[in-house]
């Protein structure tokens, strides 16, 4: 039987972690089933353009475990189903490029192709998978919010930085007595400021889930100052907002306002304490993926490649309690996980006291 030939791609944002499961899938692929991997550059904007491959072999994959990002490149452009090209005259124009990417495909005489990416990527990839293309899926995101897995590499690398970023924000807030706004990513859901709140100590968390309410969350503040903790720690999620407010005209967001400083902005103003604010962006994205990242993404690869030996195509690896399982990409897409207001996590945050966002009486 001749040698099987695939390729790897990784699409959408990156995250800690994807250079792991490349990893884990050359070598599986190679040590267990004697096959050859390339690597597609850039998602599927590289098999639009055959140029875009690398030979992946031992040398290759050598010394990129610790890594951030993709050796790979990434991009969240690019959908060859809805592809935007200018023309001469600069007029955008929405184009099919799927076909381009299949008769690509067979002339790179592949065999199976492993996808990582998001939830966008998974889209295309079932796409890909309905017009004939043998593909196996691998999720990520550091927001934790894809509803088939129940954890993505990435996200613990997130927490962690975010967790490290909390305990630094402390101890300048305390010598300073302020109030310290610290805003996290996560594009829908609240997993990372909720996760890193807890673990970081934080005393307010405000995360999408739990619209706030801000009266509560000013009165909270000042009850610490009250009590003698001169300082606050607010974590707040890139996408948390605010329960409609009876001042709203007042204190109307401003276009440059994000989630965080427009609450800075309102505990400076209404509290006259000191306030700092800092978003954190994208450093909870870059560098090295934590053990538990690198295990995951690992686990996750190996499994990948596993799924293309077995000819599973249409499936992605997952993982769901201890174990790392596969499911259709179908059921994998356009599904969110939400942090549940009522459930434990949430629950834990304020046992301990921390503000997490609801109407209380002080
Ligand atoms: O989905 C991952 C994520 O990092 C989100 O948390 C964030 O909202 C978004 O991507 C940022 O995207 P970009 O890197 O394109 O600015």
């Amino acid at each position: 039987m001749s040698r099987k030939r695939i390729a790897v791609t990784t699409g959408g944002g990156d995250a800690p972690g994807l250079n792991a499961v490349i990893r884990a899938v050359v070598k599986a692929a190679r040590n267990r089933f004697n096959m050859e991997v390339i690597g597609i550059e850039d998602g599927f904007e590289g098999l639009i353009n055959t140029r875009r491959i690398v030979d992946l072999d031992r040398e290759a994959v050598s010394g990129i475990l610790p890594k951030g990002g993709t050796i790979l490149g990434t991009t969240n452009r690019g959908n060859p189903f809805e592809y935007e090209l200018k023309d001469a005259e600069g007029t955008v124009k929405t184009v099919d490029l799927s076909d381009k990417c299949m008769e690509n495909f067979e002339a790179l005489g592949l065999d199976a192709l492993v996808a990582i990416g998001g939830d966008g990527s998974m889209h295309i990839a079932q796409r890909f998978y309905e017009k004939g293309m043998p593909v196996v899926g691998v999720p990520k995101t550091i927001d934790n919010d894809l509803l088939a897995t129940d954890v993505t590499f990435g996200f613990n690398t997130a927490v962690t930085v975010a967790t490290e970023a909390i305990d630094r924000l402390h101890t300048t807030a305390e010598s300073h007595r302020r109030t310290m706004v610290l805003e996290v990513m996560g594009r829908d859901a609240g997993w990372i400021a909720l996760e890193a709140g807890i673990a970081g100590g934080a005393d307010l968390i405000l995360i999408p889930e739990i619209p706030y309410d801000v009266d509560t969350a000013l009165k909270y503040i000042k009850r610490r100052y009250a009590r003698g903790s001169n300082f606050s720690i607010a974590v707040v999620a890139e996408a948390a907002k605010p329960l409609p407010h009876e001042h709203d005209n007042l204190n109307r967001r401003r276009k440059s306002d994000t989630p965080g400083t427009w609450f800075a902005g309102m505990v400076q103003k209404n509290l006259g304490v000191e306030v700092r604010h800092l978003i954190l962006g994208h450093l909870q994205r870059g560098g090295s993926p934590t053990t538990l990242d690198r295990m995951l993404g690992t686990r996750f690869g190996v499994r990948a490649a596993e799924l293309v030996a077995e000819q599973a195509f249409g499936r992605m690896v997952a993982l769901q309690g201890t174990e790392v399982v596969d499911v259709p990409i179908e059921d994998a897409i356009g599904k969110q996980k939400f942090v549940d207001p009522d459930g434990q996590l949430v629950r834990t945050a304020e046992s301990m006291g921390i503000f997490c966002g609801r109407k209380m009486d002080y």
